[in-house]
């Protein structure tokens, strides 16, 4: 019996002595697995005389229960050991704010938010939106929209042409968004009533002028359109887009080989130190161009100009940017600079639409 008591005493000392739940496993295969020492003593039960063997398979199962409880309690008593030391080092304090994941840190361009504002306010007036290729031939670019060949804009140090194609043709990265009106002429009878929003290319670069930038397109062709409509239009877009009660427009008699009358379009503003102040003010900035479709564009189209008239302008889209949301250099557009998207960008989810604010 005290041999029992002796291994008793061992085994459950080396249950509490286990430090983790590693070894307290080696603790139970070595005392309950089938080669274990208790195992073991069920074995002499065999050998012993009956009146003996009573005594003894119940000593034997009395230690058997006691080395199984206390295994158990060890074990519960290391898990939870285990548990709170987790939990110190994974602790949470859900009071802190929530990180900011892919979708909240990604930025809008500027480009991309003011098209989209632009687009917003036109679609508002009934306008959809087409679109073009940026590689234009000279005859969409130029020729349909009755600039003659001797134009200045076709030189090469405004335009950027491609090679030579075998038929002598040259197509070119488009000048403007123009030849988009002579696609959707040629493609969809009046009346029309579109934006065109997309890139445009030319051979300039400074703090204004970068060899790519943005242009968007408009066009209405009806038969009754007047310059009276053109004018409202204008002034309901600045107004929509500037986010003012009343603009200040100036018209200014200029030409466009595609337009006739063709007026240039400055928009009034105040500088307040760095703050520009659209709607006030005495300064003028030029916008957009603009005018009555030409008669020989209209023919060019095989549209009747006894019947349609319409008018067009074209509305640069990073200058537009540059007045409402403050940046002074259109090359920091294009720079891919991660602190300027950071300052100047829009968060994703802050689409524009009229009923919210455009830019809220
Ligand atoms: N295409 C002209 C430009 O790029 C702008 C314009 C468009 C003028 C439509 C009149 C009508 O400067």
């Amino acid at each position: 019996m005290s041999d029992l008591q002796h291994l008793e005493d061992e085994i459950l000392a080396a249950i509490t002595g286990a430090a983790d739940l590693t070894a307290l496993e080696d603790v139970r295969v070595g005392a309950l697995g089938k080669k274990g020492r208790v195992s073991a003593l069920m074995k002499d039960l065999g050998q012993m005389e009956p009146e003996d063997r009573k005594a003894f398979g119940q000593a034997v199962n009395g230690l058997k229960q006691r080395v199984s409880d206390a295994l158990t309690a060890r074990k519960d008593a290391l898990q939870e050991a285990e548990m709170a030391v987790r939990l110190q080092a994974e602790q949470a304090d859900v009071t802190l704010p929530v990180r900011e994941g892919p979708i909240g840190a990604g930025r809008i361009h500027p480009i991309t938010q003011v098209t989209e504002e632009v687009t917003e306010i036109f679609a508002d007036m009934g306008f959809s939106i087409a679109e073009g290729p940026d590689i234009e031939t000279d005859e969409n670019n130029f020729t349909a929209l009755n600039i003659p060949p001797e134009h200045p804009a076709r030189q090469t140090q405004d335009s950027f042409y491609f090679a030579e194609k075998a038929d002598g043709s040259r197509p070119l990265l488009r000048t403007h968004t123009s030849p988009v009106q002579i696609r959707t002429m040629r493609a969809v009878a009046p009346p029309l009533r579109i934006i065109v929003p997309g890139r445009v290319y030319r051979r300039d670069s400074d703090q204004t002028h970068t060899p790519m930038f943005h242009q968007v397109e408009g066009l209405v062709v009806d038969e009754e359109t007047h310059f009276g409509h053109l004018k409202w239009v204008l002034e309901e877009f600045c107004k929509s887009y500037f986010e003012v009660d009343g603009v200040k427009m100036r018209y200014r008699a200029s030409h466009f080989p595609f337009t006739e009358p063709s007026m240039e379009v400055d928009i009034g503003y105040a500088k307040v130190g760095d703050e520009i102040r659209i709607g006030e003010g005495d300064e003028w900035m030029e916008i957009l161009g603009c005018g009555m479709v030409h008669p020989n564009v209209l023919r060019n189209v095989d549209l009747d100009p006894d019947r349609y008239q319409g008018f067009a302008f074209g509305v640069g889209l990073d200058r537009l940017a540059m007045l409402k949301y403050g940046m002074p250099d259109l090359r920091d557009f294009f720079a891919n600079d991660l602190r300027w998207l950071r300052h100047y960008g829009f968060s994703t989810l802050d689409v524009p639409t009229l009923a919210r604010g455009l830019s809220s």
